[in-house]
């Protein structure tokens, strides 16, 4: 599949290490978040290691206008994408009445809407390239979890609509994943100001990288992975669960109870 992988949130994190594993497969890349300098100097790097083009597009996904505007740009520069990883997203930490509401509707822009629009933009052509979607969930979206009701709305948002498309697109040749971390070792919490997020055993980006392409490279890959064996069982008791349980159990798991 030539073409292009399309990464939002490359300026950082998970969606830094997405693109520097896909760039040492050879891949070319489009690097996409609002810190350009950054997403300077890791193009820098990944075109003196690997010898593939690094496209940066400086882009603040809060603002509606950003997918369709990445997607035209794209075909202004000629990039036919043939991957799309959706990283770019974050956190918000706090009962839901004490909200700041202006941070709450860029939360749900980034992680749920734009998202969704890119992916739209994009997808006819993955689908041509036979090529990869992987769309950045979390542990948190396989309950609600109050004292972090946005964010794990907007990841429960994002493991169905993929599973959808996952089914949608089968037999297509277009390799599609919900990709649901837990606590990972990068600047999201900072970023959220809150360490409310950790619960459970922190990873590395490398450790999740790796269980990310044991399923992209498998022969049968599934729409969704749960990373580590502790969230894979933590998520299944959550959906078998009374309702009242799992709230109760959530709760005190992220200590809001
Ligand atoms: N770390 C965890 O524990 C964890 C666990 C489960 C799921 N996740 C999910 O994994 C994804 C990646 O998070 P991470 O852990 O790598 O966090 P991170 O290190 O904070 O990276 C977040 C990325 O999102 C980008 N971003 C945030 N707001 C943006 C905006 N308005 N416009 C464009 N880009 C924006 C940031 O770039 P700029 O600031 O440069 O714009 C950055 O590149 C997120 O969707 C997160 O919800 C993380």
């Amino acid at each position: 599949m030539p073409g292009a992988i399309v990464i939002t949130g490359a300026s950082s994190g998970i969606g830094a290490g997405f693109a520097r594993r896909f760039a040492a497969r050879g891949r070319d890349v489009v690097l996409v978040a609002r810190r350009a300098e950054r997403l300077e100097s890791l193009a820098d790097e990944l075109r003196g290691l690997h010898r593939v083009e690094a496209t940066v597009l400086a882009a603040d996904l809060a603002d509606p206008a950003a997918p369709a505007t990445i997607a035209a740009e794209l075909t202004e520069r000629g990039i036919h994408a043939a991957g799309l990883v959706n990283s770019a997203g974050f956190g918000t930490a706090s009962a839901f009445i004490d909200e700041d509401a202006a941070r709450v509707a860029a939360e749900v822009q980034v992680n749920v809407a734009a998202l969704t629009l890119l992916t739209r933009a994009l997808l006819p052509q993955l689908i041509s390239s036979r090529g990869v979607l992987v769309n950045l969930s979390s542990n948190a979206g396989h309950q609600p979890l109050p004292g972090l009701a946005v964010y794990a709305a907007t990841k429960a948002y994002v493991t169905s609509l993929t599973e959808a498309i996952w089914q949608e697109t089968r037999g297509t040749g277009l390799t599609v994943l919900a990709l649901c971390p837990g606590p990972t070792e990068t600047e999201f919490f900072a970023a959220a100001g809150s360490e409310t997020f950790k619960v459970g055993a922190t990873k590395s980006v490398d450790e999740v990288l790796d269980e990310a392409f044991a399923v992209l490279d498998s022969s049968n890959p599934s729409p969704v992975r749960t990373v580590g064996a502790a969230n894979r069982l933590q998520g299944w008791v959550a959906r078998v669960s009374p309702r009242r349980l799992r709230l109760w159990v959530a709760a005190r798991a992220v200590g809001s109870a």
